[in-house]
C-alpha cells in the first residue's frame, strides 16, 4: 500500500516522557492537522482484553477480538477522546493497570498488524501528525517528514511525575523513573519494531526547550519543505 501522494503524514516517534504527545497537538493545529496519539490505540487495545476474559496468551481469542475491534477518536474541545466499542475510555486507558500491560499487548505481532492497518488507513485520508514508536521506521517508512523527539530520563521521568501529581496521582519520583527505565528498555528490546532511530528522522533533543519551541521547529520544517 503506497502512501496517498496528496496526503501529508508527519511522523514523530520518541521515548516515554519526551512531550511527544503535546507537541504532536500543537503541531497539528498549527497545520490544521489531524493528531493521532497511535500510544492511545495501544492502550484502547489492552483495555479491551483486560475487560473482557481473554488470557493475554491466548492469540487466538486475542485474533477473533482483533477482527471486530472496534476503536475510534473523537474531538471534544480540543481533547482527543478514545472510543472502544462506542464507550469513550480516555481515562481508563491511561490507569496503572493498563500502563503496567500495554507493553505486553504492544509486543504481540497480530496486535501490530492490525493497528499499523488501521495507522495507514488514517494516513491515507487525512493529512496527519502521527505520534508513536515505529510511525518512522514501520508504519509511514515512505514519508518525507520524520522526527525523533528525545530527552535525558531524568528530564522525562520528571515530565511524567509533573503531569500524575497534577491529576492528583499519589507517586514519587523515583517509581516513575523506573517505571520510564523499563517501558524504555521494553520499547527497545521488542522482538517487532522496537522503538530506535530511523537514519533519515531528524532528532531533536526536547531538553531546555519549550513544547510550543519544539513544536515550531517542526512546523518550520515541513513548511519548508512542502508547499503548505
Ligand atoms: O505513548 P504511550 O506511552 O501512550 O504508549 C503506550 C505504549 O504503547 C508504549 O509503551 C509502547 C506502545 N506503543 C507501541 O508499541 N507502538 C506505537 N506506535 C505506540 C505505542
Amino acid at each position: 500500500m503506497k502512501q496517498n501522494e496528496n496526503k501529508i503524514v508527519v511522523a514523530i516517534d520518541g521515548p516515554a516522557g519526551a512531550g511527544k504527545t503535546t507537541v504532536s497537538k500543537l503541531v497539528a493545529k498549527k497545520l490544521g492537522f489531524v493528531h493521532v496519539d497511535t500510544g492511545a490505540m495501544y492502550r484502547a487495545v489492552t483495555y479491551k482484553l483486560l475487560n473482557s476474559d481473554i488470557s493475554l496468551d491466548d492469540i487466538e481469542a486475542i485474533k477473533k477480538t482483533l477482527e471486530t475491534l472496534d476503536i475510534d477518536f473523537k474531538l471534544e474541545d480540543d481533547e482527543l477522546k478514545v472510543l472502544v466499542d462506542k464507550k469513550d475510555v480516555s481515562k481508563e486507558i491511561r490507569s496503572e493497570y493498563v500502563s503496567a500491560n500495554v507493553n505486553f499487548v504492544a509486543a504481540i505481532p497480530e496486535v501490530r498488524q492490525k493497528l499499523r492497518e488501521l495507522q495507514r488507513l488514517i494516513g491515507m485520508k487525512y493529512n496527519c501528525v502521527m505520534e508513536g514508536r515505529d510511525i518512522t521506521t514501520a508504519v509511514f517508512p515512505e514519508t518525507k517528514f520524520k522526527f525523533y523527539l528525545d530527552a535525558p530520563v531524568e528530564e522525562r521521568a520528571l515530565r511524567r511525575y509533573n503531569e500524575l501529581v497534577e491529576k492528583g496521582d499519589k507517586v514519587t519520583f523515583e517509581e516513575v523513573k523506573s517505571a520510564i527505565i523499563r517501558r524504555d528498555e521494553l520499547d527497545r528490546t521488542r522482538g517487532i519494531n522496537p522503538l530506535r532511530i530511523d537514519e533519515n528522522a531528524i532528532v531533536i533533543n526536547t531538553f531546555g526547550l519549550t513544547q510550543q519551541q519544539v513544536a515550531d521547529k517542526i512546523v518550520e520544517y515541513v513548511k519548508s519543505m512542502s508547499n503548505i
